[in-house]
């Protein structure tokens, strides 16, 4: 057997755990595949005097980074610590000294992932980051080998294991926001600071990843219209589920004759529609090829031992690259510009939930206005409200021209016989 690949790690919680637990308990089957052992040799961690269940002899724990990314003893170094210019910093010095890297970090692969690539690049060195997107999915890969012969028009899919965590407890069991929120936290979801989970900044992340990946288009997180699912209430999810739809925080990215469309909003999606059955902390992907036609992604989106996976598969890529010497190829430059639409290009079914005043001409008022926008209903549900002079009303709306619906929103909420326009939401997956 040759002399073992040794491994840093950056970070020592959730996923740096699943990490260790996974080399260790893979070990025999992880050299097979490669022929060398693997050897973790230096951990970064906060404080050394923590126990974190990971079974490593304390004297390759460090507190000072440049121990990991300059070390002699160091090949490969896996970060799994998170955060963005302090991390890119580390991560540039260690390509500097010749390490490949590994990473799980979607925000600091959405800002600098290219940056970052074209430098492991002149480098000569391997920079991979399958577990930043989908947890323990191989969405990367399968977009990049799998799929790479084809011409990729659609992806849609439930990127983010956390919101989908509170969205079903919520719908499923009628429990609190705030209550699945923490326990998706102590089960190790949620990002260090949740905000990003439930704002759908960490989604917009992912989708920014896989629309460049999928489209050979350098997308941007600020390319991705985002709306996270904190406004979401439980009489939305009930009126929802009475109309026949699940909610679901749902990534889009399409390519229609070059010009590209990428957002992240919680979504009505038909019970019926594949997506709407994923649950937990699950994700899954939508692909749509022109020649392959649809293919699906389902798998653990969130979690140590899942996530470990995907990080754990990238070292592996990385050895079979060393033994063959072919390191510094891990990514490939955009083939295209990311031409954007418009928002008078897109369109889109919504839900719109209101108030209005009870009283006779109030329906005649909103219809006509609808009809002034040209937006048309798909279904209408009116119910009085229990105890005071107003109605409320639920209304799904045929496809409609984004712009328009957003300045129909807006002469909506300013109408006299509206109190208040309470929610609106995406419709996906309809007729
Ligand atoms: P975590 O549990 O908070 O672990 C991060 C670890 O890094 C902690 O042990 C932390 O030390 C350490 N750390 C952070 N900054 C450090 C610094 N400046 N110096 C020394 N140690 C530092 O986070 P995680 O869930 O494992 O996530 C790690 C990365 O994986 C993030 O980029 C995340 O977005 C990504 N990711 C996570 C998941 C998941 O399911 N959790 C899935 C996919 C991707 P302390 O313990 O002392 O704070
Ligand atoms: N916080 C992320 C999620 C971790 O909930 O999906 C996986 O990227």
């Amino acid at each position: 057997m040759e002399q073992p690949v040794r491994v840093g790690l950056l970070g020592l919680g959730t996923v740096g755990t699943g990490v260790v637990s996974i080399i260790t308990r893979h070990q025999h089957e992880l050299s097979h595949q490669v022929g060398r052992p693997v050897e973790i040799t230096k951990v970064l961690v906060r404080d050394l005097e923590r126990n974190r269940g990971a079974n490593l002899p304390k004297d390759l724990l460090t507190e000072h980074a440049e121990e990991v990314v300059t070390s002699e003893d160091v090949d490969v170094v896996i970060e799994v610590m998170g955060g963005i210019e302090y991390t890119k910093g580390l991560m540039e010095q260690a390509l500097k000294n010749k390490k490949h890297v590994v990473t799980a970090n979607k925000d600091l692969m959405a800002e600098h992932g290219a940056d970052l690539l074209a430098l492991a690049a002149r480098e000569g060195c391997d920079l991979y980051y399958e577990a930043s997107v989908a947890g323990g999915i191989p969405i990367l890969r399968s977009l990049t080998e799998g799929l790479s012969a084809d011409r990729i028009t659609k992806m849609m899919g439930i990127v983010n294991g956390t919101t989908n965590y509170i969205l079903t407890k919520m719908s499923g069991e009628g429990r609190a926001y705030e209550d699945v929120l923490q326990e998706a936290k102590q089960l190790g979801f949620a990002e260090a600071d949740p905000t990003a989970d439930v704002e759908g900044l960490d989604a917009a992340r992912k989708m920014a990843i896989l629309a460049t990946l999928g489209f050979s288009a350098p997308v941007q997180l600020e390319d991705v219209t985002v709306k996270g699912i904190s406004a979401v209430t439980k009489t939305d999810l009930y009126y929802s589920n009475q109309l026949g739809y699940t909610m679901k925080l749902i990534g889009i990215a399409k390519r229609d004759e070059g010009r590209l469309e990428v957002s992240v909003e919680p979504t009505l999606l038909p019970k019926e529609h594949p997506l709407a059955s994923v649950q937990n902390e699950y994700n899954a992907v939508y692909v749509y090829g022109e020649a392959v036609g649809e293919t699906m992604f389902y798998g653990p989106g969130a979690g140590s031992l899942p996530t470990a996976t995907a990080v754990v598969s990238d070292l592996v890529s990385v050895m079979k690259n060393m033994r063959f010497r072919v390191n510094g190829h891990s990514g490939t430059k955009p083939l295209y510009e990311a031409d954007l639409k418009a928002e008078k290009e897109k369109q889109s079914q919504f839900f719109i939930r209101l108030y209005v005043a009870d009283q006779t001409g109030t329906f005649k008022t909103i219809t006509s206005l609808f009809a002034d926008y040209d937006v048309s209903f798909e279904k209408l549900l009116q119910l009085p409200v229990e105890g005071e002079e107003l109605a409320e009303i639920i209304i799904i709306t045929h496809q409609t021209n984004r712009e328009a619906y957003g300045e129909l929103l807006e002469r909506l909420a300013s109408l006299e016989v509206v109190r208040n326009v309470a929610s609106c939401y995406r419709v996906e997956g309809g007729n």
